[in-house]
């Protein structure tokens, strides 16, 4: 067995740039790579990943010393065996698939309706604010169980949060904002709680205060911040991660509107393409031998599902968006006990409401050759200006 190798010539800024010639780079010279730019230790390889997802006991997802239990509180998220799966049963009957049909896909529906009416008459727009954000942020408020807010409120703490839980220099005004957004939020909960108490209703904190035990105020707010944390920038990206993927090909654009049952199919390759959370991290328990790396007691490590659905060993040709791929499962919503609660939502919401609406409405969709995307980040990644024109 050896020990894990360093790489310590990649900038933080060539990471967050584009991070999959780095992610091609530490695949290759070993299952777990220090990266130095990022301080942890990546996981790049698909089977690995598989490998590390079912062996809890190894590889925890409790880190009593994560800045995410310090921003955001005690989460299940961040718990194993019983205590996690306690926290995961509270919200399941917000998540039903025939909840998400019923009751959920029709107001989502709505929302973006009223969004691309507000932008039709443009005929041009950056998908990012005009379209992606705001379907993100108002579907997640009515989800939770918020009263109605501005949707630039709910982005605002959702990004104070998660800059919050990566502030590993400590930085005093991401702090800051970070405790400010908590605030709010608390407040938020505040306002409704006994609303949902009194009449039950599918919004995940109905779901929270009617579980068999109720969860405490101090795990419903710890709760609700990771999943504003964790609900709202993936989904927004997945939508323009999808519409640029479709966009940029216009064979499988084609393909996809003349067969609206390819939906489905091309959303997954969207997310496995571009994955919107590219890393997420585990806790080594006890010495393990990772495929003939030692990896020690204690150790921090970051699962690349970015990575890994790119790994050519899985996925031929894997940079390319290829809707017509052998169909092969990917880990953009992780694996294991902590498979992402929001799967079926998102499925339903970016892959069947929002974007094969935007294609609908918005005639002849193009790409701006005076106004390229821009893409950036590594651990979350998508989208951050998706220009755009079509016939108004
Ligand atoms: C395209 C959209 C999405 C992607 C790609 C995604 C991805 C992920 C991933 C990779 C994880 C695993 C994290 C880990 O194991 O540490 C996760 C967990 C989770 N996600 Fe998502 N997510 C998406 C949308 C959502 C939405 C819309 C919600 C809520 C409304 C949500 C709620 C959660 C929750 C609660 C967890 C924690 C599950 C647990 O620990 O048992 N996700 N997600």
């Amino acid at each position: 067995m050896s020990a894990v190798p360093v790489v310590a010539d990649i900038s933080y800024d060539a990471l967050l740039d584009d991070p999959y010639p780095i992610f091609r780079r530490v695949r290759d010279t070993a299952p777990a790579v220090f990266v130095a730019a990022a301080n942890l230790t990546l996981v790049t390889r698909f089977d690995d990943i598989m490998k590390i997802e079912r062996d809890p006991a190894t590889y925890s997802s409790d880190n009593p010393a994560s800045l995410v239990n310090k921003v955001m509180g005690p989460t299940f998220m961040r718990k194993d065996g019983a205590e996690h799966a306690v926290g995961r049963k509270a919200i399941e009957p917000s998540f039903r698939p025939g909840t998400i049909k019923e009751h959920w896909a029709p107001k989502f529906a709505e929302i973006c309706e009223r969004l691309l009416n507000s932008v039709i008459k443009a005929g041009e727009a950056d998908l990012f604010p005009a379209l992606a954000a705001p379907m993100a942020s108002l579907s997640l408020m009515e989800m939770i169980g918020f009263k109605e807010m501005p949707w630039e409120t709910l982005a605002l703490w959702s990004q104070s949060l998660i800059d919050g839980a990566g502030n590993y220099s400590r930085d005093a005004e991401i702090e800051r904002k970070a405790m400010a957004a908590g605030a709010g939020i608390d407040a938020a909960i505040e306002a409704v709680l006994d609303h949902h108490r009194e009449h039950p209703n599918p919004s995940i904190l109905s779901s929270m205060v009617r579980a068999d035990p109720p969860m405490p105020i101090e795990e419903i707010r710890a709760n609700i911040k990771v999943i504003i944390g964790g609900g709202l920038n993936e989904p927004r990206d997945a939508i323009l991660t999808l519409t640029l993927g479709l966009l940029a090909n216009p064979a499988q654009k084609h393909s996809v509107l003349a067969k609206p049952e390819l939906w489905p199919t091309a959303f997954e390759e969207a997310v496995r393409w571009i994955s919107p959370i590219g890393m997420y991290p585990r806790r080594v328990t006890r010495e393990a031998d990772l495929s003939g790396v030692t990896l020690p007691e204690g150790l921090q490590i970051g699962l690349c599902v970015g990575a890994a659905n790119r790994d050519d060993r899985r996925f031929a040709d894997p940079d390319q968006f290829d809707i017509f791929r052998p169909r092969q499962s990917h880990l953009a919503f992780g694996a294991g006990a902590h498979f992402c609660a929001g799967t079926w939502v998102s499925r339903q919401t970016v892959g069947r409401i929002v974007v094969p609406m935007l294609f609908e409405r918005l005639a002849n969709l193009r790409l701006r050759d005076d106004a390229p995307p821009v893409l950036r980040g590594w651990v979350f990644r998508g989208p951050v200006s998706l220009p755009v024109r079509w016939d108004a």
